[in-house]
């Protein structure tokens, strides 16, 4: 359409994470980029990111954790919904960790002169795509882009030194809060660890690093000066946003952002017009798909990928994990569902709980009622079906309008392997019977309360095996003897 074409969009991006710090303040085990974040590892997001840039190519530099962390890439498959292709995913070691040029340093001979590096770190999690992109748009394939943020209290962190006041000064520096002059640490403008470089110009400029400076480090930040002395433009693309650029170094700092992602969450949600009780009390832990009209109480948590079809409503506190949730069923208060890898399935209409427990491979149909203190496993309810107290069925077909009655079970291990119940439609299961598996009820028959059943039935019919009921009229009960 337009004759002009931007370079940047031309030039290929390689991003290079740094993740290879040891992550000391949060005294753990695990390393800091594993640390999860809204379910994923902070490293997670970043390569989420990255993937949204459809990057050429990742180059993850590697050090404390290596092993663990390079296994974590790895695995990575992308946010649901989120990233079309999938990344190439390099390594770079970094033993020792010298600093962040010397990080950078490892990860340039696995890059090509030809395109431009965006520089990140493994432990900022929420950077946007669309932070990233202008940031390339102010590189354009040509000039050194810095992302930056003025802060209240830019303590600890590099200041940009430009030549003189106001925004539109030329950049000449980035000074370290522990090299900077009094008169440089008043300066609120800082680097926020994330930058977009040409490639063949880093490689040039990485080469000319020494660590001078008061923590013997090699710092990528000194690339600036090299720059400018070299004419090249340099460009602080300044955002407002502190939370992009924040980094995780403590359980303090983990917490905080975990605040701000689900604040994050929230907001998109209910933008899209769903209905939060409370979006302070509200926890999204994977990818959460909304219809129309759906209303979510106080203290839930959704995790894995869940959709909730149009007019859903979940009540307080419910933890519900890997499912698929059709237009308007309602799940009561504490309710726990969780799919795992064979997901669970509630119908249109269906009413679960309060407490009920819905395991992986449920698929409840239209209109099933599953009530209170109900487990249900493995299991498929035709539409229609009520287990509504105290029950438990695992591995069971149950066919439509099936009432399956109060602490009723399936019998379906028998210590070595699993096996099905098949109970037909309409049957009717009085309360505590006990289905001894594999067995078949045929379809209309009726289970008379307190029956063990281990043998398979004929459709119709009543079914009941227990005692015989005698009563003794002058029976009397035991007294105490008196002393
Ligand atoms: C860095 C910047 C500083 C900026 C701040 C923003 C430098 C010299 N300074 O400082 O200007 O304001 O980030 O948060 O770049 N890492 C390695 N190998 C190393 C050292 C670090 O992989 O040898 C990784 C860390 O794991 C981390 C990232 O690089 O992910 C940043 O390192 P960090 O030590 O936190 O740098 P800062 O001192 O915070
Ligand atoms: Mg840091």
């Amino acid at each position: 359409m337009t004759a002009l074409v931007n370079k940047s969009s031309s030039t290929p991006t390689d991003v290079v994470i740094m993740a290879a710090g040891k992550g000391t303040r949060m005294k753990s085990s695990l390393p800091k980029v594993l640390h999860r974040l809204g379910g994923h590892a902070l490293l997670g997001h970043v390569l989420d990111c990255a993937a949204g840039l459809s990057a050429r190519r990742v180059v993850v530099i590697t050090g404390h954790g290596a092993i663990e962390v390079e296994a974590a890439c790895t695995r990575f498959q992308g946010f649901s919904g989120t990233s079309q292709t999938p990344l190439d995913i390099q390594f770079a070691r970094q033993e020792p960790q010298l600093g962040t040029g010397h990080a950078v340093q490892q990860a340039v001979p696995l890059l090509a002169d030809d395109g431009v590096t965006l520089v990140l770190s493994g432990d900022v999690p929420l950077t946007q795509t669309a932070t990233l992109q202008a940031l390339m748009g102010q590189c354009d394939g040509q000039r050194l882009a810095l992302l930056t943020l003025s802060m209240p209290d830019p303590t600890g962190y590099g200041r940009i030194v430009r030549s003189g006041p106001g925004a539109s000064a030329q950049v000449r520096a980035i000074v370290e809060h522990k090299d900077a002059s009094d008169a440089q640490r008043q300066i609120h403008e800082i680097y926020s660890g994330i930058m977009a470089v040409p490639t063949a110009l880093l490689r040039r400029w990485l080469a000319r690093l020494d660590n001078h400076n008061a923590q013997n480090e090699y710092y990528l930040t000194d690339i600036v000066k090299f720059a400018v002395a070299d004419g090249v433009a340099v460009v602080a693309h300044q955002i407002t946003d502190a939370a992009q650029v924040a980094g995780v170094n403590s359980p303090v700092q983990l917490a905080e952002l975990e605040r701000a992602y689900q604040q994050r969450r929230a907001v998109a949600l209910m933008e899209q017009g769903v209905r939060l009780a409370d979006p302070a009390r509200f926890d999204v832990r994977g990818t959460l798909i909304c219809g129309q009209d759906v209303e979510i109480d106080v203290n839930c948590l959704f995790e894995g990928v869940v959709t909730l079809g149009n007019g859903v409503r979940v009540g307080a506190n419910c933890v519900i994990a890997n499912c698929t949730i059709a237009a308007n069923a309602v799940i009561h208060p504490f309710t726990h569902i969780d799919g795992e890898k064979l997901g669970v399935e509630v119908g249109e209409g269906a009413l679960v709980g309060p407490f009920a427990r819905l395991r992986p491979g449920a698929q409840l149909g239209a209109e099933v009622h599953i009530g209170n203190f109900v487990e249900v496993k493995n299991s498929t309810l035709a539409k229609g079906a009520k287990a509504n107290h105290l029950a438990y069925l695992g591995d069971a077909t149950v066919g439509e309008r099936v009432n399956y009655g109060a602490g009723s079970i399936t019998a379906n291990y028998d210590g070595a392997n699993k096996h099905r119940t098949v109970i037909g439609d309409d049957v009717h299961i009085g309360s505590n019977c006990v289905l001894v598996a594999p067995i078949t009820i045929g379809a209309g028959g009726t289970v008379g309360g307190g029956t063990t059943l281990a043998k398979s039935t004929e459709p119709g019919g009543l079914h009941v095996a227990r005692a015989k009921q005698i009563s003794l009229p002058n029976w009397k009960r035991p007294v105490k003897a008196k002393k």
